[in-house]
């Protein structure tokens, strides 16, 4: 018999888990098997899906919405060149308040929808003095500065130990293929470690000197909950960040959400066709 603990949520996390699965189960008939969490105004690639059922955040059981005014957000389920994938088309941030466990739990719903990979892109500072705004780094590993775990809490065994391994948090070989497609492609890529702080004010340029000590190359606000629960549960990771901005002091001026905005806008182009070239390769019957 199980004992309620009052300072846990109820129903379990596992049973919110179990509803959402099966309210999107219900719903499509795709067994996706790469999920998409797309940062940095990449979330239009779900356009172009095929076979696409989008399900609004508010109709899944338990998802976390965006308190963001303006930030919709919706599962798009379709296939992508061939690739089944399930896009989570808006993401919600620590910085908004719920606890890090809720808002990491969608990737425990697309495990239970069957992914094996999944695909993470941000947009972060450059903290590396050698970075431009519009270069693209690949994630090789990160820095959890958020001051919490998704894991924090009970564990659930039927996804993962209680203790779970970060020595491969992003897969090598996924890091090789980046390469391989951007040389295809003409593009040169940077690689690096994604510092993640909580936000949402920006750095101070005494914060950005000690992340470059620590060993970052890039900063954000997003995607390390995310990866923590995908390695919990078996899942394959690779991300992305793209460089919107370089980092507080690094340049004599104030930095702006607008001018994130703006780097992102302009970077779709040349990253759309590298992500997509990456994707199709993500797929059990992909070359
Ligand atoms: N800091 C934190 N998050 C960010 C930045 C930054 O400089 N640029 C884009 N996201």
């Amino acid at each position: 018999m199980s004992m309620l603990n009052p300072h846990l949520p109820s129903p379990s996390l596992d049973e919110q888990v179990r509803e959402a699965t099966a309210a999107i189960k219900a719903r499509v008939d795709i067994n996706p098997e790469l999920g998409l969490i797309l940062g940095s105004g990449l979330g239009f690639l779900a356009d172009h899906f095929e076979d696409v059922v989008s399900i609004p955040y508010q109709e899944i059981p338990h998802f976390p919405l965006s308190t963001i005014v303006g930030h919709e957000g919706s599962l798009v389920i379709g296939t992508l060149d061939g690739v089944r994938c399930v896009c989570m088309k808006g993401r919600v941030h620590y910085y908004e308040g719920y606890p890090m466990a809720r808002l990491a739990f969608p990737v425990y719903v697309m495990r239970g929808l069957g992914i094996h990979t999944l695909l993470v892109t941000n947009a972060a500072g450059g903290v590396n003095p050698d970075f431009n705004v519009g270069d693209v780094m690949v994630i090789e590993d990160h820095l959890n500065l958020l001051g919490d775990n998704p894991l924090r809490g009970p564990n659930l065994d039927h996804f993962g130990p209680r203790f779970p391994d970060m020595s491969y948090g992003y897969q090598r070989e996924l890091m090789s293929l980046w390469d391989k497609e951007a040389e295809s492609l003409g593009l040169s890529l940077r690689r690096g470690v994604y510092a993640a702080m909580l936000g949402p004010s920006y750095e101070t340029p005494a914060e950005i000197r000690m992340l470059h000590r620590m060993g970052a190359d890039a900063v954000g606000m997003s995607t390390v909950p995310e990866v923590i629960i995908a390695n919990h549960c078996g899942i394959r990771v690779t991300g992305l960040s793209l460089i919107t901005n370089k980092a507080a002091g690094i340049l004599d001026q104030p930095l702006t959400h607008e001018e994130v905005k703006e780097a992102a806008e302009q970077a779709k182009a040349s990253l759309a066709p590298l992500v997509r070239q990456v994707i199709s390769q993500l797929g059990e019957e992909s070359p």
